[in-house]
């Protein structure tokens, strides 16, 4: 069995890699030279835990080989994957195709036998068969499947996303597309891992609707998360009720300052739009964009309120630029709306991210960089936590109260338990949980009252 990857980013080169270790044979293309010299060297480029060894180990067993070539990569091999980027078309939220159909002209013209060519790339309902067409025309000459493959992997734990799946959705229209495709998912088998086969068209809508009720899920709680402030109801607690209600279940029910990254923010857009032209209202995910939206821009006044109702002259050092942890991704990150607008109001802003801070830079001028929190919070009238990091979760809070100006933490990831923040003695802000504040003396308290 051999497959070829068409580019690697993100999900083509960790499902080229996890492909590869499946016991394939896998050619994974790219059109930059240097990215294609620089992974030959085993140099990833980009962050994902435990993805450079995965590389390396099968770069080793020679099952992964890396090429510019696409006519030579795609010749011999029993399916080509589309793994090329299909981002948000600026100004009308479409998903842009354009790199997937240059990508399959130049497939068509490099296959010599009959193939599988599978969509990867997240695709509008209706591509699949826009592809057919292509081939049909390009290549009357030969038998060409066309296939799509949705993929749902996180960044930050793609490959085990990748390895142990809830499930694989394979979309096929003919009985040998099928038949490649459980071949090359059958070391799945021994998981027990469901593989659904559907129409192409399911397949795709499959992936749009898992993406934007991920996205309604996190929504519900974070507006779930204003209420719980305005009433004191504990928001985490009322994430666990509502999670072990079986129908519900736990995840993806964590408040937060409005989800971001690459592929929630692009899929529910598209999902609009492709909704639109099929003259659909889909009033739940319009709403669930643009409270999103409101939301990152409704944390800025959370940490304005914080600080005194102006962040003029103050500096704050916040924590976090990444979207999620164990990322360097910065698309859409909730940090890039805060970030400027906390500037704008004529804050001084330094920040540190573990592994994000050379992604956010050019969209970020005029901050401060650090080289750790503790940098980060050093002389800040507060702190500000915007991306759940481990490191942060340990952080030392007595050297962080001496470094800060005043004992002042927003937390927009409910990192840390209010009750150790109010003993160690900070006014602590969360997310739909009671402030507190153990920044006041006895004698504070008294005259307060
Ligand atoms: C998401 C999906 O989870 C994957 O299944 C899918 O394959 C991928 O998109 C994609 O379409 O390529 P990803 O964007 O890597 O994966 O990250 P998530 O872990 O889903 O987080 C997305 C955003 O939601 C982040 O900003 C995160 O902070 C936020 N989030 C997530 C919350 O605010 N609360 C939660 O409970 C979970």
């Amino acid at each position: 069995m051999g497959i070829a990857m068409i580019g690697t980013g993100y999900v083509g080169l960790v499902s080229a890699a996890c492909f590869a270790e499946f016991g394939i044979d896998v050619v994974a293309v790219d059109k930059d030279q240097k990215k294609i010299e620089g992974l030959w060297d085993g140099k990833i480029p980009i962050y994902e835990p435990g993805l450079d060894d995965l590389v390396s180990r099968n770069v080793a067993s020679g099952r992964l080989t890396f090429t510019t070539d696409l006519a030579s990569a795609v010749a011999d091999v029993d399916a080509v994957f589309i793994a090329v980027g299909t981002p948000s078309r600026r100004g009308d939220g479409h998903a842009d195709l354009t790199f997937l159909f240059a990508a399959a002209e130049e497939i068509a013209k490099g296959l010599k036998k009959e193939t599988v060519v599978v969509t990867k790339s997240t695709v509008p309902v209706g591509t699949g068969a826009k592809l057919k067409a292509l081939f049909a025309q390009a290549r009357p000459d030969l038998k060409i499947h066309v296939a799509s493959n949705p993929e749902f992997l996180r960044e930050g734990s793609a490959i085990e996303d990748f390895m142990r799946p809830d499930r694989v959705v394979v979309g096929v229209e003919s009985e040998h597309a099928r038949q490649v495709m459980e071949k090359i998912y059958r070391p799945l088998n021994l998981l027990k891992t469901p593989i659904l086969v559907t129409e192409i068209e399911t397949a795709e809508l499959i992936k749009y609707a898992t993406n934007s009720f991920l996205a309604t899920k996190i929504t519900f709680i974070n507006e779930m998360a204003d209420l719980c402030e305005k009433v004191g109801a504990d928001v985490q607690t009322v994430a666990r009720g509502l999670g072990l209600d079986g129908r519900i279940g736990p995840k993806f029910l964590h408040p937060g300052p409005g989800y971001g990254g690459s592929c929630f923010p692009k899929d529910t857009a598209a999902l609009l739009r492709i909704a639109e032209e099929a003259n659909v209202s889909m009033r739940i995910v319009e709403s669930v964009v643009s409270v999103n939206d409101g939301r990152k821009r409704n944390m800025v006044r959370k940490i304005t309120q914080a600080c005194g109702g102006s962040v003029r002259g103050q500096t704050i050092g916040i924590l976090g630029v990444a979207f999620k942890p164990n990322t360097d991704d910065v698309r859409d990150s909730p940090a890039l709306v805060i970030v400027p607008a906390l500037q704008a109001e004529g804050a001084t802003v330094k920040i540190y991210d573990p592994e994000g801070m050379d992604m956010a830079k050019p969209d970020l001028p005029g901050v401060e960089w650090c080289n750790d929190a503790y940098e980060a919070i050093d002389g800040a009238d507060a702190m500000v936590v915007l991306t759940e990091w481990n490191v942060f979760r340990g952080i030392d809070m007595d050297r962080a109260k001496s470094l800060l100006r005043r004992p002042l933490v927003i937390d927009l990831r409910n990192v840390y338990d209010t009750q150790d923040m109010a003993n160690a003695g900070f006014r602590y802000i969360s997310i739909g949980r009671n402030e507190v504040d153990g920044s006041m003396s006895n004698r504070d308290k008294d005259q307060a009252a």
